[in-house]
């Protein structure tokens, strides 16, 4: 179980720091490295002041909208009249992204010390740590990492020696469902309900699980925070190379046709040209770079002009008409065919669609019909246009985004690599007829 790679030198290496070092992952390793040093500190805090220091820090959501995370505690009610919950969303089911699956693997007291501090500043008294189903080994090492959180005393009854304090946490694991990523149909999910997600508002710090206040949030966001207590809001503020709206460093899982794919941890503004240039050590040999999807499959795809100027933050990615989303960065080299990648990306959608909401149901299937259609050299040229508007009713018009994520790549594909399209249609390229 080795890390695939030593840090490259452009690297800003926090939270992969004790990547593949497997006494990190212990209790005592954990300790020898400065661990629960920051809960210390935050607990000899106000929970108010903590939130201050999370809100100056800048930090955001890492799991794929953004959101300010110091303000998203802050909406939790201030006065205790019910239990308050903290959900830590490990469900990681975005096709691309696989930072979260390393960070508990290799630093689960990391995740856990995160976890205690926001419970804390929320005035939770449990966190549930929602893990995806298939994630046997991170949920193995999560758990021996909780009992002995337990043993030493970080948790439970007088939490850290601290009289009177309760945190408890408590693993849930999910059952293969990419829905149940959403934080609404994690809820569902942990209740024992089907995951379908729920209309907002109420939003989740107002009637979240158990119809309690609730926060949620992704593993690498609560990863960040001991390392923001610890360091200060204006060191996590000052990594940030373009904009002042994205700060810290953010761990990117590299995937498809580079030399040395894997997780790279770099400052909030890196350039995605350099990412797969320089740390991924460029194209397969003899190939070039023709497309990528750089936050996770569910954000539209940029071609090569785009991809090689475009900035690794929130508002980088948005000036090139894509998002950051979750940090999966899928890389395509001349020899992908875009039509048949955007529907194995439509097929997973159709796949996972809760069915709940029509447009998506309907709008899901119907998306990997037609494109099949094409693939299978049976397209007329009006089916693009039918793509698009089946693509416009799936947008801004449903429960949750999947059917948004569907329609991303779709859109964003006929606009760039419109040609290829045409030529299953006009059969200057080979029908696919094995669609698996
Ligand atoms: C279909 C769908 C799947 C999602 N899957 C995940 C996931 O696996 N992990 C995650 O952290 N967020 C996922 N999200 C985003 C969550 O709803 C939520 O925004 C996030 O957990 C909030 O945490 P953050 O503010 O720390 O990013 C998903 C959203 C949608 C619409």
């Amino acid at each position: 179980m080795g890390y695939p790679h030593p840090p490259h030198p452009k690297e800003t290496v926090v939270l992969s720091q004790y990547f593949g070092d497997p006494e990190a992952r212990t209790y005592e390793g954990w300790k020898k490295r400065g661990g629960y040093t920051a809960l210390e500190q935050a607990l000899s805090m106000a929970p108010g002041e903590i939130i201050e220091i999370v809100k100056e820090s800048g930090l955001r959501g890492r799991g794929g909208a953004g959101f300010p995370t110091g303000l998203k505690w802050s909406f939790m009610p201030k006065e205790k009249t019910k239990p308050h919950y903290l959900c830590c969303n490990a469900d990681e089911s975005e096709p691309g992204t696989f930072k979260d699956r390393e960070i508990m693997r290799w630093t689960p007291h990391a995740l856990i010390e995160g976890c205690a501090i926001a419970q804390y500043a929320i005035q939770a008294e449990v966190t549930y740590i929602y893990i995806r189903g298939e994630f046997t080994e991170p949920l193995a090492i999560m758990q021996q990492a909780l009992e002995e959180a337990y043993r030493h005393g970080i948790l439970g009854k007088d939490a850290m020696g601290k009289k009177g304090l309760r945190l408890d946490m408590y693993i849930h694991r999910g059952a293969g469902a990419y829905i149940c990523g959403e934080e609404t149909a994690l809820m569902n999910s942990i209740e024992g309900r089907r995951g379908n997600p729920r209309i907002k508002p109420p939003f989740p710090a107002a009637y979240g699980v158990f119809g309690m206040p609730t926060t949620i949030n992704n593993v690498e966001t609560l990863a960040a925070v001991p390392h923001i207590i610890n360091r200060g809001a204006a060191w996590y503020k000052s990594l940030s190379l373009s904009s002042p709206k994205s700060t810290g460093t953010k761990l990117f899982s590299v995937c498809g046709h580079v030399r040395k794919p894997g997780n790279y941890e770099v400052t909030m503004g890196f350039p995605l040209g350099e990412l797969i240039y320089d740390l991924c050590g460029g194209m397969r040999e003899g190939r070039k770079l023709k497309a990528c999807i750089p936050g996770g499959s569910s954000v539209p795809i940029l071609n090569r002009e785009e991809t090689e100027s475009c900035l690794l933050d929130y508002e980088g990615c948005i000036e090139k008409g894509t998002m950051l989303g979750s940090g999966g960065v899928i890389v395509f080299d001349d020899s992908a065919d875009m039509v048949y990648q955007i529907m194995r990306l439509a097929r997973f959608y159709a796949h996972e669609s809760c069915a709940q909401c029509t447009q998506c149901r309907e709008g899901t299937a119907w998306t990997v019909r037609i494109l099949q259609r094409i693939l299978a050299g049976e397209g007329e040229m009006k089916d693009l246009d039918l793509l698009l508007e089946l693509a416009e009713q799936m947008t801004g018009k449903t429960i949750c985004v999947l059917s948004d994520s569907c329609a991303a790549p779709v859109v964003s594909g006929i606009k760039k690599f419109r040609d290829e399209f045409e030529a299953y249609i006009k059969g200057a390229r080979r029908p696919v007829t094995a669609l698996a």
